[in-house]
C-alpha cells in the first residue's frame, strides 16, 4: 500500500468505501458531488461558495500544499464524499478538518463516525494531540454529529463564519 505525502496509507478501506487523495483531474466529479447535495446552502452558503476548484485550492495562510490532504471517498466508481484535512494547523500539534461531507444515501448508516474514526487514528499516528474540526453555525446537524463524536465547541470565527470544534486524540 502506497502512502500519501502526508503519510497516511492510502487507499484506505471504510466499511466497504474507499479513501484516497482527489487529483486535479477529478475536479468536475467532485464539483458534481457539491452540486448534489439538497442542504448545499446551509453547509456551504451561497451558490458557487463551495467549489471544486476553490476546494482544491484553498490553504490556511502559513500553510503549503505538502500540509493538505484533500481526499474522496468513494462507493466504488462513484465518488460519495469528501474531505479537506489540513495538517498543523493552526498549531504544530493540531490538525483540522476544514470540510468533511457525505452525500444523501450515506448519510446516517454510521459512515462518519467510522470515517472521522480514521481520521483521528491518522492525525494521532502522526503526532497529533488535537482534532479540530469548522463548520457553519447554520449548520446544526453537524454540529450534533461532531457534539456525539466527543468534539466541544471551542469559538467561532465571524470573518470565515465557521464554529471551531475541538477533540483531545488522547
Ligand atoms: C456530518 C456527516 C458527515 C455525518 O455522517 P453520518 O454518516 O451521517 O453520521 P453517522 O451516521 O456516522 O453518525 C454518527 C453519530 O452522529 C450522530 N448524528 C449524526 N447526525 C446527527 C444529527 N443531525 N443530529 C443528531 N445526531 C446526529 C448520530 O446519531 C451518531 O451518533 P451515535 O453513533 O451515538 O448514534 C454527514 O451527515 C454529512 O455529510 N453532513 C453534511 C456535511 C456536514 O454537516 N459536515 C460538517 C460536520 S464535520
Amino acid at each position: 500500500m502506497a502512502t500519501g505525502h502526508l503519510d497516511i496509507a492510502l487507499p484506505a478501506r471504510i466499511e466497504s468505501l474507499e479513501v484516497r487523495e482527489l487529483q486535479a483531474e477529478e475536479g468536475a466529479t467532485l464539483q458534481d458531488l457539491f452540486d448534489g447535495l439538497p442542504d448545499y446552502a446551509t453547509l456551504f452558503g451561497d451558490p458557487g461558495a463551495a467549489d471544486a476548484v476553490s476546494t482544491f485550492l484553498s490553504l490556511p495562510e502559513g500553510k503549503d500544499y505538502e500540509d493538505k490532504f484533500l481526499f474522496g471517498i468513494w462507493d466504488g466508481v462513484r465518488l460519495v464524499g469528501a474531505g479537506d484535512l489540513i495538517r498543523g494547523y493552526p498549531a504544530a500539534n493540531v490538525w483540522t478538518l476544514g470540510l468533511f461531507v457525505l452525500d444523501m444515501p450515506h448519510r446516517g448508516q454510521g459512515v462518519g463516525r467510522a470515517l472521522m474514526g480514521w481520521v483521528e487514528g491518522a492525525a494521532r499516528g502522526q503526532g497529533a494531540a488535537w482534532m479540530r474540526c469548522l463548520v457553519r453555525p447554520q449548520n446544526e446537524d453537524g454540529a450534533h454529529f461532531l457534539t456525539a463524536l466527543g468534539y466541544t465547541k471551542e469559538s467561532e470565527l465571524p470573518s470565515s463564519n465557521r464554529a471551531v470544534y475541538q477533540k483531545p486524540l488522547g
